[in-house]
């Protein structure tokens, strides 16, 4: 049973999006889902193109134009927000396009939410905290101060923001989730664990960042959408809670896992130098989550969840092929 009868889900083409809208069609059959996407460089019809027909509709279009908001918003009972400029490597190559999705993006939804009384829910990233060190005993809770190190983490860190003050000020109805670092089917082959495996599937080396130390906090992206789903349905008002499951992996790990699930030795990658300003370590703490709203999350079993993820991208190439050369071109320009 939804408490939602037709929700929009900006961003609804991209990895977290569109993994999103399958899990709603496929446990909560009386939802509408109209998804509104931009399709940039990250966007996917594909992801979605299977269930579009009575229950989601697809609008191409951005988020940062208000006269569409206003068409489109009216007869929504909820706003899902995950629309966004993702990529930290990006942001730092050139950051202005987060300023404009990220921020004055997550602006314009929040005015038609208010406009139009419709609740809202902001998805949001750990990276809003800065970083651990690898020894702290501590990991981040609701409570952390905000301390972001990348414009991508300070684009999102300031769109939690108006939704903090939009909440306050003006009384929308919304709620913030930031989770950690998420893995799965549908993921662009920018990230790290889709670029790892694409690149052994072309036969291109990996690349591991600096000493290969950094550790981030993985989330099957299944476990993050049952969780924004809990905090839409169940969340209160005004609050943020965080997404995580206990999944701290360093990246040397990650990427040596990587490597043995396909059949590859564990030395057969390259080094290369590192993000400038790059986080150390993300860790979560979902205790909020688990004991206000009883979250739990399934797919608790990395080794098993990275070689389905692998398995994925065997099965899926017509998926991600056409857009490899290009995320690769990126990176060459980048690491000159
Ligand atoms: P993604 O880059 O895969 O997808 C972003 C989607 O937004 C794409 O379909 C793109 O076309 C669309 N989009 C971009 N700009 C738009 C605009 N101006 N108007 C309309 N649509 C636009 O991103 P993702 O990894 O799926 O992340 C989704 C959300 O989850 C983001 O808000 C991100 O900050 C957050 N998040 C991501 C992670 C992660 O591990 N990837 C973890 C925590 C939070
Ligand atoms: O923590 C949540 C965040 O996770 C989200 O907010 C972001 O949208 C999402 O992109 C992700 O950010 P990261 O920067 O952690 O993800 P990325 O996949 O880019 O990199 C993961 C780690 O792997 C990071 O420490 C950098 C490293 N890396 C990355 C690439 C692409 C490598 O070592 N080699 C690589 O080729």
């Amino acid at each position: 049973n939804a408490p939602f009868h037709n929700i929009m889900v900006t961003g609804g083409a991209g990895f977290i999006g569109a993994n999103f809208v399958h899990y709603v069609y496929n446990k909560f059959p009386t939802v509408h889902i109209t998804v509104l996407d931009a399709l940039t460089y990250a966007g996917n019809i594909d992801s979605i193109k299977p269930l579009l027909g009575n229950r989601v509709d697809f609008v191409h279009g951005n988020i940062c134009d208000a006269n569409l908001l206003h068409e489109l918003v009216p007869g929504h009972d909820a706003i899902v927000h995950f629309a966004a400029e993702s990529h930290n490597d990006n942001s730092i190559a050139d950051p202005e396009p987060f300023l404009a999705t990220n921020v004055e993006g997550t602006f314009r939804l929040l005015e038609v939410a208010r406009a139009y009384d419709v609740r809202f829910h902001q998805v949001s990233t750990d990276e809003v905290y800065g970083d651990l060190a690898l020894d702290d005993p501590n990991k981040f809770t609701e409570k952390t101060p905000y301390n972001p190190s990348s414009p991508y983490s300070a684009m999102k860190a300031s769109s939690d923001m108006l939704v903090r003050a939009w909440v306050r000020t003006f009384g929308v109805r919304a709620t913030i989730s930031n989770c950690s670092n998420n893995y799965g089917p549908y993921q662009h082959v920018e990230k790290f664990i889709p670029r790892t495996i694409t690149n052994i599937l072309e036969g291109r080396r990996p690349k591991l960042y600096g000493d290969g130390r950094n550790v981030r906090d993985w989330i099957h992206v299944e476990d993050h959408s049952s969780g924004v789903w809990k905090i839409l349905t169940e969340g209160r008002i005004g609050q943020t809670y965080l997404i995580g499951a206990n999944g701290e992996r360093s990246n040397i790990d990650v990427l040596r896992s990587i490597l043995r699930v396909m059949g590859k030795s564990e030395d057969d990658f390259d080094w290369v130098r590192d993000r400038p300003g790059h986080d150390r370590r993300y860790a979560i703490d979902a205790t909020k989550l688990r004991t206000e709203l009883a979250w739990r999350p399934e797919h608790t079993d990395f080794d098993a969840g990275l070689k389905k993820t692998v398995q994925w991208y065997i099965d899926n190439e017509a998926w991600w092929k056409p857009t490899k050369a290009a995320a690769e071109e990126r990176y060459r320009q980048q690491q000159q």
